[in-house]
């Protein structure tokens, strides 16, 4: 009995070992049982290669460093065929013994099936990694991650004539994972530079969203002017942590009192500012399921005394409320309050989209506006699909306040056709305020004045046309897979509608069709290109136009997958995803009755690819 236990635990050891030979540069392989890998980094390089496969399930990886666990995380780890290789960044390890023990979770039933995987042998440390862009669907003047799948901005700052930009993060692939906060820095907000990682996950849990700002004061002890970051830690709960940078953003050093708040049920994606009128810190925090955003109060960000909530039974509830957003903005001599709710699922096309209330602030509670018959109106920030997690910078300059939002919708941006990376930001807008017929006040989103920076040659300029029932048309640019902005007035003289359509010699379009009979402007991307990936990516969108004379405009941008439409006075934002097999390379204009069209200019844009 004794000699046959003794068999029976050196045959599967023998058999690993047998097994090991196989593996790329730099890596030793050992399959100890069928989901169970180790791989020793025996090789000299920069970045160990793993190789990627998007539709296996992840395989748990765990590093250990001269044999302790450093940290877990989780890759798509090929199986029958490697779709592209993300690097794990070795420099932090160098000197130790670094071997991951890996659960690859690629449902064989014996090593020796284990073993075949496409991964093992691709598997190699380099001195390099081959960030070069190879998807057609890359926007070329947009933020995008270098690699990976992004969703929310966060942190976002601004010191010294930089704009900081973080975001969530997924290093290891391109589907939301591993959460870590990515960072970019801009001068300008339209030439982005990739920076080192600013936060990575702990032992408390994976990095999800949160804010940064400047402590002017240094309330929290930090220094003078220190940059301090909240976020949320995902780990079995999600908890509220503090960290600060001493190297303008660069790294943080997480505060070791960590979590800073907790509470029984979810709560997420605090953001905060220093009020000085009550010389403390106002933070808002997502309470997701309860559909509210807790308001709190500190003096150091250490202790937190939860003031007031707002939202129960307000507004969108269709899903839960993440990513809040707290400032102010004048209006006619009068200072309002602007709180944004991004709400998923329950935006007004499908998934997501951002809400936001218009009223006052205490220092302690938000008190919205009502309309009148008392209630609490449901505004919408941008009428298209792809606006979401959209919050503004800290400490931008000249009392600017300028927002981001992740271009993209939870219900499909997984499957969306790209792979090197996944979404892209929107452009950056300018805030403001305006009244509108009913008296509410509402959100006027402009692009940020830096795209002007983006225009190259006007190709069209200032033209005035008569559209009627046989379409006009007008060649867009070509450079740079036609990426442009178009700009132009509408008025339709007979109350009919006006449809401007992009178009390419696939026969896919976008029509946008303006109605002045109900003031609205209407987005179809129904037959705009591939929509293969989701049933909820076909959509027709629908903005107010704000107006009510027969009147409105438009400026556009187009970037090869996105297009973003403004009311020249910003009064509605669309921002929808497109993507079609070629670029749209014309525009038409046409109407049922008859409309002017003027002002009409076209630009081709530069690329930043
Ligand atoms: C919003 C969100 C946040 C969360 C983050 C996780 O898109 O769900 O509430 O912090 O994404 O990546």
């Amino acid at each position: 009995m004794m000699n046959l236990q003794k068999y029976m635990l050196a045959a599967p050891l023998l058999l690993a070992s047998s097994l090991g030979a196989s593996a790329g540069d730099g890596v030793k392989v050992e399959h100890l049982g069928v989901n169970n890998t180790l791989v020793r980094v025996d090789g000299d390089g920069k970045y160990l290669l793993l190789p990627v496969q998007e539709d296996v399930a992840d395989a748990k990886v765990n590093i250990l460093l001269d044999g302790k666990l450093e940290r877990t995380f989780y890759v798509r780890l090929a199986k029958s065929k490697v779709d592209y290789t993300v690097p794990l960044n070795l420099e932090p390890y160098k000197g130790h013994n670094i071997v991951l023990d890996i659960n690859a979770n690629h449902d064989r039933s014996s090593i020796r099936e284990a073993k075949d995987a496409a991964c093992w042998n691709a598997l190699e440390v380099s001195n390099t990694f081959d960030t070069s862009n190879r998807e057609k669907f890359r926007p070329a003047y947009h933020h995008t991650p270098e690699w990976g799948w992004m969703n929310d901005p966060n942190g976002m700052y601004y010191q010294d004539g930089i704009w900081h930009l973080y975001y969530q993060w997924n290093p290891f692939g391109s589907k939301w994972q591993n959460m870590t906060w990515g960072h970019s820095t801009s001068p300008d907000l339209i030439h982005w530079k990739h920076e080192a990682v600013g936060i990575e996950p702990d032992g408390l849990g994976t990095i999800f969203s949160g804010s940064c700002a400047l402590d002017k004061t240094n309330s929290t002890g930090f220094g003078k002017d220190a940059v301090v970051a909240l976020y949320t830690a995902a780990g079995m709960s999600q908890t509220q942590s503090l960290a600060h940078s001493d190297n303008n953003g660069e790294t943080f050093i997480k505060y070791p009192g960590n979590p800073v708040f907790t509470l029984e049920s979810e709560a997420r994606d605090p953001n905060m500012f220093w009020n000085e009128k009550t010389g403390e810190w106002n933070i808002m925090l997502a309470h997701a399921l309860e559909h509210e955003i807790l308001f709190i109060t500190s003096p150091d960000l250490k202790t937190w005394t939860l003031q007031s909530s707002f939202g129960k039974g307000e507004g969108a509830q269709g899903g839960v409320w993440e990513c809040p957003d707290l400032f102010p903005l004048d209006i006619n001599g009068k200072q309002k309050w602007v709180l944004l709710v991004n709400l998923n699922p329950g935006g007004p096309f499908g998934g997501s989209a951002t809400q936001y209330f218009v009223g006052d602030f205490d220092g302690k509670t938000f008190t919205a506006d009502t309309d009148k018959d008392g209630k609490i109106p449901t505004k919408w920030m941008d009428y298209g699909k792809d606006h979401y997690a959209t919050v503004t910078w800290s400490d931008a300059p000249d009392g600017r306040r300028t927002a981001l939002g992740w271009m993209s919708n939870w219900q499909y941006a997984a499957d969306v056709p790209t792979q090197q990376f996944r979404s892209a930001n929107t452009l950056p807008r300018d805030l403001s305020l305006f009244e509108a017929n009913d008296g509410q006040l509402y959100l006027a989103s402009t692009p940020s004045p830096e795209t002007l920076k983006l225009r190259d040659n006007a190709i069209v300029k200032g033209k005035s046309l008569n559209a009627g029932k046989k379409a006009s048309a007008f060649a867009l640019p070509s450079a740079n897979d036609g990426i442009c902005e178009i700009a132009f007035d509408i008025e339709s003289k007979k109350n009919s509608k006006v449809d401007i359509t992009l178009s390419n010699s696939k026969d896919e379009k976008v029509v946008i069709t303006y109605n002045p009979s109900d003031n609205t402007i209407s987005f179809d991307r129904t037959k705009a290109g591939d929509s293969s990936f989701s049933l909820d990516f076909p959509a027709v969108t629908v903005a107010p136009t704000f107006t009510t004379d027969g009147k409105t405009s438009v400026r556009m941008f187009i970037d090869r997958s996105s297009i973003e439409m403004f009311a020249k006075d910003g009064k509605y934002v669309m921002t929808n995803l497109v993507f079609p097999a070629e670029p749209y390379s014309r525009i038409s204009f046409s109407s049922a009755g008859a409309a002017k069209i003027s002002n009409l200019n076209i630009y081709s844009l530069k690329s930043n690819l």
